[in-house]
């Protein structure tokens, strides 16, 4: 696989050709996923509930998602690595400014964060700095408690039509990519209509521009209920290379997700 940037990721857009995504929070798997060809891997605040245990993302700090940024980047390979600012970096310009600042130096290469429309403003500061914003938008799990649980976003025409317009404005702001999660497929087009950048979905439908599955979940390493977008590739795979690779192409060919797992 070539080195991916921003600029492979805009060219897929253009062609309309999909690309894959996956969480990767250390050197072995993220090379694993790499060279099953997956284009983008995300080190997720996911990590504390998938690594540490805890019932929601918040406990998650910066110094965590620096230590685990460090040791995937070293397996990366040529995918693009994307890092998340933990909970609470937005609580001042400056303090967003300077954990984005540490997620770089750590070996993130494009950086995710959580909000609406009022985050222009920091998207804005963070690109002018060089750094490039990918937008979480829908159910944005840092506010969980907020929205009463892990639901779908954007069910009623209001609520959809507001998720519409803060991708517009914070792509207008700067952000080069747009992940939208738990949305209706519907919503989930016509997000990849109103922005000209990458739209990354998970449980937002097949016809965005990526899409993107936590690691654990594509390995079938989960417990309880899960979520309705989830797929184990293990059943369809001899091992973890395969799975991964089973994931990349079911992308690639647009199998993956189907309609059972869309809302
Ligand atoms: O933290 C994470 O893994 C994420 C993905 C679910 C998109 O934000
Ligand atoms: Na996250």
């Amino acid at each position: 696989m070539k080195t991916i940037t921003l600029s492979t990721l805009q060219a897929y857009k253009r062609a309309g050709e999909t690309f894959s995504c996956l969480t990767a929070y250390d050197a072995s798997f993220a090379r694993a996923a790499s060279e099953a060809g997956i284009e983008v891997l995300l080190v997720g605040d996911s990590l504390g509930m998938v690594l540490q245990g805890h019932a929601s993302t918040l406990p998650v700090t910066l110094d965590d998602i620096c230590y685990h940024t460090r040791c995937a980047a070293r397996g990366k390979g040529a995918s693009l690595l994307m890092v998340d600012l933990p909970f609470m970096s937005n609580t001042s310009l400056e303090r967003l400014l300077q954990d984005a600042g540490a997620l770089m130096r750590a070996g993130a290469e494009l950086v995710k964060l959580e909000g609406e429309a009022w985050m222009a403003d920091g998207i804005r500061e963070l690109t002018r700095r060089g750094v490039p914003v990918c937008a979480h938008l829908g159910l944005t799990p840092q506010t969980v408690y907020q929205l009463g649980g892990y639901k779908v976003q954007g069910r009623d025409s209001q609520r959809a039509e507001q998720i519409v317009d803060d991708a517009r404005v914070l792509v207008d702001a700067g952000a080069s990519v747009i992940l939208l999660e738990c949305v209706p497929a519907s919503l989930g087009r016509a997000v990849r209509e109103a922005v000209e950048v990458p739209v990354i979905g998970i449980g937002a439908g097949v016809d965005v521009d990526g899409q993107i599955l936590v690691m654990h979940d594509v390995l079938g390493v989960t417990h309880g209920r899960t979520p309705r977008f989830v797929k184990n590739f293990m059943t369809e795979a001899d091992d973890i290379q395969g799975a991964f690779r089973r994931y990349h192409e079911d992308v690639k060919a647009r199998r993956f997700p189907a309609d059972e797992h869309s809302f």
